[in-house]
């Protein structure tokens, strides 16, 4: 495959930045994920906005003027010839000896790569994922989309060794904050999706709201709260949202079965009405 970084498309694997790099040391930097179907960008305007807003927060700068962005990603995929997956943007702060506060003169990082993988035929669309909750261990900047991920890398972690596929994280009031990598909803009986509204103790999920947009298609209303795990597990459906994995039925949390233990109906319909909307 090919890579960007700062100016230049070379092999993957000589793609390198230095150790001196601030995101490899702080982990000072922003980073997005925009799907691909058909070699076209899924929603990338909003994943461009929130870029931007993490960037402006962390005051940071690109390397390039901002508008140049969406043509490299769109070069990146044709010099790939990517069909189906997905491109990975990260800036940093740059190389610079390492000292906490911002360097004086050093030029910000940019690199994206991309990933093929297969996201309309996915089999955990069909047999559901299997959710375990963890403590949020996050800081208090969660909208801000960092690559500072080392509390996601331990949830997503301890949900692996559990047999899990995606963790949620509670707050110290057992309230659900999100997944580790992506937007948490349950469906009630009054045909209500629920989720949390957002604030900094989540990033805004450009799913998330693209799919709270699409839900009076399908009859469903959005009731923007938190929810407890104990409401989860009597849920009768529940799912998840991002950039990859679009609408993901959740079908057991913490080893209960949420409903009959299999993608909910509600769960598919907007699976395939935010299929519709992407392609
Ligand atoms: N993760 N919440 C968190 C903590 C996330 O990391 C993500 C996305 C989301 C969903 O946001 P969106 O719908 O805009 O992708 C919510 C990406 C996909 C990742 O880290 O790979």
């Amino acid at each position: 495959g090919v890579a960007y970084v700062n100016g230049d498309f070379v092999p993957l694997s000589e793609a390198k930045v230095s150790v001196l790099d601030r995101g490899f040391l702080f982990g000072d930097g922003i980073y997005e994920v925009a799907a691909v179907l058909g070699g076209r960008l899924i929603d990338n305007e909003a994943h461009l906005a929130r870029l931007e807003r993490s960037l402006k927060e962390a005051a940071l700068a690109t390397p390039v003027p901002f508008a140049e962005i969406p043509k490299l990603q769109r070069e990146l995929i044709a010099r790939n010839a990517l069909a189906e997956g997905l491109v990975y943007l990260q800036v940093t702060r740059g190389a610079a000896p390492r000292d906490f506060a911002f360097p004086k003169d050093a030029a910000p990082t940019l690199v994206m790569f991309v990933q093929e993988k297969n996201l309309l035929c996915s089999p955990a669309a069909e047999a559901g994922v299997a959710v375990k909750t963890v403590p949020d261990l996050r800081w208090a900047r969660r909208d801000i989309k960092s690559v500072s991920l080392l509390a996601q890398v331990f949830a997503k972690q301890e949900a692996a060794a559990g047999g899990c596929q995606e963790a949620w994280m509670t707050d110290p009031a057992g309230m659900v904050t999100e997944g580790a990598s992506s937007s948490a909803f349950i469906v009630t009986k009054a045909d209500k999706i629920v989720t949390r509204p957002n604030s900094r103790e989540i990033l805004p999920g450009c799913t998330r709201k693209a799919v709270a947009a699409l839900a009076e298609r399908c009859s469903l209303e959005v009731e923007e709260r938190a929810f407890s795990v104990a409401e989860a597990l009597a849920a009768e459906e529940a799912f998840i949202t991002s950039a990859t994995a679009f609408v993901l039925p959740v079908v057991s949390i913490d080893g209960v079965k949420i409903g009959a233990g299999v993608p909910g109906e509600r769960t598919r319909r907007l699976r395939e009405i935010y299929i519709e909307f992407a392609l």
